[in-house]
């Protein structure tokens, strides 16, 4: 593949070339190594001809693209998003030799029916083999799939949640050996339906206790008796913004069925560029969990301008780091901060640190930052309670072109953090919304607002609040991004506010 174009995401995963959509099959291997799979048409820009595309990472920034891992076997074949696993236990029969077999639980698409198959792999993931006896779970249905399957230790079982896609139905199954399935029980009909249900995830996930949202990620933070799980569940089209989203929901699971912990509908992301996210694979459960998504929508990612101009379409998102938070404000939430990216700054200090209460930043990076890439981060601290006022903008133009890509924050009132990226010109879509928008992001305890975020090329991550809210963004400029602006406003006397802007290191030239 061909990763210098100007509209190629630098530390995000996309494929070589051609058409990706859904993260499949993600988990580590017995060495460490992080393995994604994803929905591929390798013979075209747009889906169809469904395989399983492969890469695989040491970090989760560097990707090594691998041969394709499953292919449909007749024409008419697609092989749909699925999951895999490692049956360190041999349960399968697969692995009479080895503790690290692969099992990979896809969904076969043809026009006539979608069933549920298996292939193993003896070589960590790399290559596989179909199970002679597939399917593993047929019900004579055209809309059954996307099946995602965990360990489930206290009864010594595999767990499948899979989807009755235009149902609104969730079907959780239990199996000995990852070859015979009992159907459990059913979620259905929770939080916003769209027109269908599509790749489910329950991942257990650790809780934070109350007061630590403010460092959150260590361990000692975890709340270590709340055993919570989150079922996350796609939707497309009839997301609220418009074609697919993902929404999710935080509960317990007993082994054969998961309990919401209470009717609220939550979407995992304020724009409109997040879907089929996956969790991996073995990461211990009392550890943040890591997912990916995809990183664009059904409205309009088989028209996005990558395709004629680069001959690639559709990213991934910056890998996640996931624990539940659980506040007044924000009850039970998905709290989600990039993986570290500090291992790919440019320099060993920032580019540009203010922390001015006025600031007025302008920031060249053109000739510093040859990969584009920027992390950015904006705190402000002492908010007071009542009567807050003034804004916080950040703005990306391209010089060239005059285009830019804005954001910002109002201080005042429940007024929102917000994006635009209508004055970016490369695609024109009656669907390509231009802005988006969040309230209620002041933390009450610390009164404090803050931001982090991700620029890389044509794409836009930010994580607010310590990550309680997040937004993807893609963005498709026909000049390059090449200044990055800052400015504070109508602040109230006392607010301290801090600016870090950091280069990152091209993970693919
Ligand atoms: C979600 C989805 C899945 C399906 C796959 C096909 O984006 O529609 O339900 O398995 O894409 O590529």
């Amino acid at each position: 593949g061909d990763y210098t174009g100007a509209l190629r995401p630098q530390i995000h995963y996309s494929p070589p070339r051609d058409f990706m959509n859904d993260p499949n099959g993600m988990f580590v291997d017995a060495h460490g190594t992080y393995h994604l799979y994803y929905q591929y048409n390798p013979t075209d820009i747009v889906a169809g001809n469904q395989h399983w595309g492969h890469a695989t990472s040491k970090d989760l920034y560097h990707w090594t693209n691998q041969p394709i891992a499953i292919y449909p076997g007749a024409e008419g074949e697609g092989i749909f998003s699925g999951s895999a696993v490692v049956d360190v236990n041999n349960t399968s029969g697969f692995f009479p030799n080895q503790t690290n077999g692969v099992v990979a639980i896809y969904t076969l698409n043809t026009a006539q029916e979608e069933t549920q198959e298996i292939a193993y792999s003896f070589d960590d993931g790399y290559t596989f083999t179909k199970y002679a006896n597939n399917p593993v779970l047929s019900i004579n249905s055209t809309q059954f799939r996307d099946p995602k399957v965990i360990w489930y230790g206290e009864t010594s079982s595999w767990v499948m949640v899979v989807s009755y896609a235009q149902d609104f139905v969730i079907g959780i199954y239990t199996s000995p050996d990852l070859k015979s399935w009992t159907h459990a029980s059913n979620f259905s009909h929770h939080g916003l339906l769209g027109l269908q249900y599509e790749c489910p995830n329950l991942v257990p996930i650790p809780m934070l206790t109350n007061s630590s949202l403010a460092s959150p990620l260590t361990a000692s933070n975890f709340a270590p008796d709340l055993n919570m799980y989150l079922l996350a569940i796609s939707i497309n089209p009839g997301a609220p913004l418009g074609g697919s989203i993902t929404q999710y929901f935080p509960g317990t699971f007993n082994g054969t069925v998961f309990t919401p912990s209470d009717s609220a509908t939550r979407i995992a992301d304020f724009a409109k560029d997040n879907y089929a996210g996956q969790w991996f694979y073995g990461i211990p459960s009392s550890e943040p969990q890591i997912s990916i998504a995809w990183a664009s929508n059904w409205q309009y990612s088989q028209l996005v301008p990558t395709g004629p101009l680069e001959g690639f379409r559709s990213a991934m998102s910056l890998p996640r780091r996931n624990v539940l938070a659980n506040t007044t404000r924000a009850p039970y939430t998905l709290l989600s901060i990039p993986v570290d990216l500090s291992p790919l700054y440019t320099t060993p200090s920032p580019l540009a640190h203010s922390t001015s209460a006025n600031t007025s930043l302008l920031l060249d990076y053109s000739t510093t930052v040859p990969s584009g890439a920027l992390h950015f981060s904006l705190t402000a601290r002492n908010i007071p309670a009542a009567n807050a006022s003034g804004t916080a903008n950040f703005t990306f133009l391209a010089s060239s072109t005059g285009e830019s890509l804005r954001g910002g924050f109002y201080f005042g009132g429940d007024t929102p953090f917000w994006i635009d990226r209508g004055h970016v010109t490369g695609f024109d879509n009656p669907f390509f919304t231009d802005k988006f928008s969040v309230t209620n992001l002041i933390d009450p305890d610390t009164r404090a607002f803050r931001l982090e975020g991700v620029i890389d090329r044509s794409l836009l991550e930010v994580f607010l609040d310590g990550g309680l809210r997040s937004a993807t963004v893609e963005f498709f400029p026909q000049g390059k991004m090449d200044t990055m602006r800052v400015a504070t406003a109508g602040l109230n006397p006392g607010v301290e506010v801090e600016v870090e802007v950091w280069g990152l290191e091209s993970t693919w030239v």
